[in-house]
């Protein structure tokens, strides 16, 4: 049975009982006026009313949801960030996002069932095979579809920011195994007929304003810094840069999952790992010019923490969804890298859109 609650959401879920919801599911857009601390007591009673192994899914906007995910972080356990393709939208210059977000976590140390989601296949332009579609040597087609990974591209495209639309929310309600399910606040699910709550805009989070006050351009460029590759400890390296003296900086870090790297230890605990991440990232906030970009790709769940981290001190421009189409594990099957986009000033960056023509646009709806 899926329970609906309105706009009072925190009283709402206070008539449920302690460990008794199979799933709860959180449209933030919804939310208005967006209020951190409100939704922080809204994800504190969810985690209540859930259930061990319950399903916390949590909708928004990839510009504040990474805090939420974090705070989530400490409570439950990660599951995934589902990026539903949607419509798009314009930000303040660099590219415009067609991304929103569902987090899953799940309650409890991490076991959890869900339901095997199908999407209708898709069928590629050029050579009209069908895409996706794992079937191992014999490569065969379920007629039921694909299996959802955490990239969903195949939706019709909608505003999945200030609301939910109905194919997704009926995606998710059909993951969870079990019968109680709570949604809220029902005016952010967005149905056929009626289109409930407000345009999408950006938030930004009380307290969080970038730093403004970095020191001019340095014009002091040492030998041996520039055009050429280095191999050895990126820190080490880093140090020897110049304040403000780089236009853009990309980092693909290991992303902590145990591989055997010869000189680098890949198993560290969560606060080791992103200690050593924030430490790197902060030499390269320092040496990026007042018009540099920063990119980062990681894991999701890293991503999030990095997001986060980065929120207080550049400014967000966009959480890129890399669809990386990995082989079938689990039921959800993880394809998603997430590459941060960041700036050091809020408009005065540099950014070749036109130089992008490989990049499929999605269509915008009126
Ligand atoms: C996810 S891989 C990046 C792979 C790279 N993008 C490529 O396509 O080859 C992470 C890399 O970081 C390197 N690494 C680990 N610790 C490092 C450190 N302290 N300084 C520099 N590189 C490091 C690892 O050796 C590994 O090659």
């Amino acid at each position: 049975m899926v329970e609906y609650i309105t706009r009072k959401i925190i009283q709402g879920l206070r008539q449920s009982l302690n460990d008794s919801a199979d799933a709860v599911i959180i449209i933030t857009g919804a939310i208005t006026p967006f209020d951190f601390d409100e939704i922080q007591q809204c994800l504190d009673e969810s985690v209540r009313v859930l259930k061990n192994g319950g399903l916390l899914f949590v909708q928004g906007y990839p510009t504040y949801l990474p805090e939420l995910g974090v705070y989530l972080d400490q409570r439950l356990t990660f599951k995934y960030w589902i990026a539903i393709k949607s419509l798009e939208q314009r930000n303040t210059g660099g590219l415009p996002s067609v991304h929103a977000a569902v987090i899953l976590f799940t309650k409890g140390n991490g076991n959890f069932q869900i339901n095997r989601v199908r999407f209708p296949h898709d069928y590629c332009s050029h050579c009209r095979k069908t895409l996706r579609d794992w079937g191992g040597k014999t490569h065969l087609m379920d007629p039921e579809g694909f299996a959802a990974s955490d990239v969903w591209t195949s939706l019709p495209l909608e505003d999945n920011y200030a609301q939910l639309s109905e194919p997704a929310l009926s995606a998710i309600v059909k993951m969870v195994v079990g019968n109680k399910i709570i949604v809220g606040p029902s005016e952010g699910v967005k149905t056929s007929q009626t289109s409930i709550g407000e345009p999408t805009y950006q938030y930004y989070l009380p307290h969080f304003g970038p730093k403004t006050n970095y020191p001019k351009e340095s014009q002091i460029l040492e030998d041996g810094l520039w055009n050429v590759v280095h191999h050895g400890d990126a820190m080490e390296i880093l140090k020897r840069y110049p304040d403000n003296s780089v236009d853009l900086v990309f980092a693909d870090p290991p992303y902590n999952l145990s591989k055997g790297y010869s000189v680098y230890n890949d198993t560290q605990s969560r606060d080791e790992y992103l200690a050593w991440c924030n430490s790197w990232l902060e030499e390269y906030i320092r040496i990026l010019k007042p018009t540099g970009s920063l990119y980062l790709l990681n894991l999701p769940h890293w991503t999030m923490y990095h997001a986060a981290y980065l929120n207080k001190r550049l400014y967000f421009k966009n959480w890129i969804v890399w669809d990386a189409l990995s082989e079938p594990r689990g039921k959800i099957m993880p394809a998603h890298y997430g590459l941060l986009f960041y700036t050091k000033h809020p408009t005065n960056f540099i950014f070749n859109q036109e130089k992008l023509g490989m990049v499929h646009k999605a269509p915008v709806r009126g």
